[in-house]
């Protein structure tokens, strides 16, 4: 039996945690959401979206028998997110955990892309860290807390680098950047800093604008990932919340991929040598032998 896809840390991992999930009403966010209330954490989702945030919260309290804190916060917006931090508190008495998930993103050729539609990609997902991080991290510094963990959800293009999504791109290497610079820079105050790369996961959000229509079927995702499978989102919940626990304490300035190797497969020079037949490699090697000896 397959265990990837079950619940991994053992009960009450997040007891007593505060944690706010930015875009905690949909897609990945409401998977780690689900998977933070199983353990015991009580979680503030935010996104723009209030009525779907409250459907979600009622959904998940259902489901859990757990504590959620819908608040409309639009990450772009440093006073609303001023806002939000200080209702969670109103609300619980205190945050333990940020995990900015939050984001923005379409497939556009780059020159199409108006000034406004490039900013507002920017905006969403690296100023949108940015003022979440900013605003709980100094108030976090402030109240002296003795710890506390930021969690980033960036994507394997942080650092490769993608076509057709450059904001998008742009952005999450910054939001990479920030969290090994703070791991260091905010280590002092009992912070901790850790970023998930995710390979293909599907959900509504992403899958709509990055593979619109039939670009679905014409572009099978499982055909770029040596695994043959796109994610589940359980795993990717079972190492948000191990990041998130006190578990992963050493854990600092990391950034874990998790992608059934795919950015990689994209890498290797010679990759590409997997499509020769098993058979073929005799007469390959006997081919390079026979080069040697003369
Ligand atoms: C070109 C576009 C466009 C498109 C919007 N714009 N869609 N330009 N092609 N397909 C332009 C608009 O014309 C406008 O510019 C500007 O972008 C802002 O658009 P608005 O609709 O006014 O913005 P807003 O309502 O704030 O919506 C933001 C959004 C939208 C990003 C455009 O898609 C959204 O709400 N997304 C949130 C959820 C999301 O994107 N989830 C996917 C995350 S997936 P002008 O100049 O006309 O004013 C992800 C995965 C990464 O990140 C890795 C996968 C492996
Ligand atoms: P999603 O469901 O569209 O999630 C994005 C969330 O962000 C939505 O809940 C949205 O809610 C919220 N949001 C957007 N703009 C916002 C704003 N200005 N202020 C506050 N909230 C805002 O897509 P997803 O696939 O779950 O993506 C979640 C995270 O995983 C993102 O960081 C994404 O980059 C990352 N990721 C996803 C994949 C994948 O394959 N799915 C792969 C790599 C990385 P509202 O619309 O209600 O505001």
């Amino acid at each position: 039996m397959q265990q990837y896809n079950k619940p991994m840390l053992k009960e009450d991992s997040l007891k007593d945690k505060v944690i706010v999930v930015t875009g905690g009403g949909s897609g990945l966010g409401k998977a780690m959401t689900t998977y933070f209330l199983e353990l015991g954490a009580k979680v503030v989702i935010t996104s723009r979206n209030l009525e779907k945030l409250k459907n979600t919260a009622k959904e998940l309290e259902e489901k859990t028998g757990g504590e959620v804190l819908p608040l409309q916060c639009d990450v772009r917006n440093y006073d609303e997110v001023e806002a939000m931090l200080a209702a969670t508190i109103k609300k619980f008495g205190k945050a333990d955990g940020l995990l900015n998930n939050a984001a923005g993103n379409f497939i556009s050729p780059t020159e199409r892309l108006s000034a406004n539609a490039f900013d507002t990609i920017i905006d969403i997902v690296l100023k949108g860290t940015k003022n979440c991080t900013l605003a709980f991290g100094k108030h976090w510094i402030k109240i002296k807390q003795e710890k506390a963990t930021v969690l980033n959800i960036v994507t394997t293009y942080a650092w490769t680098g993608s076509a057709y999504v450059v904001p998008s791109a742009t952005a999450k290497a910054g939001v990479l950047a920030m969290t090994r610079s703070l791991a260091v820079e905010w280590a002092k105050y009992g912070m901790r800093f850790n970023a998930i790369a995710p390979g293909p996961f599907p959900t509504k959000g992403a899958w709509d604008r990055l593979l619109p229509g039939n670009l679905k079927d014409e572009f099978d995702m499982k055909k770029k990932i040596p695994l043959r499978r796109v994610g589940e989102h359980q795993e990717l919940a079972n190492l948000a919340a191990y990041l998130m626990s006190d578990f992963s304490a050493y854990i600092n300035g990391e950034v874990i991929t998790i992608d059934g190797g795919e950015w990689l497969q994209g890498a290797g020079e010679f990759n590409m040598l997997q499509k020769i037949p098993e058979q073929m490699w005799d007469m390959l090697e006997m081919m390079i032998r026979s080069k040697k000896s003369k």
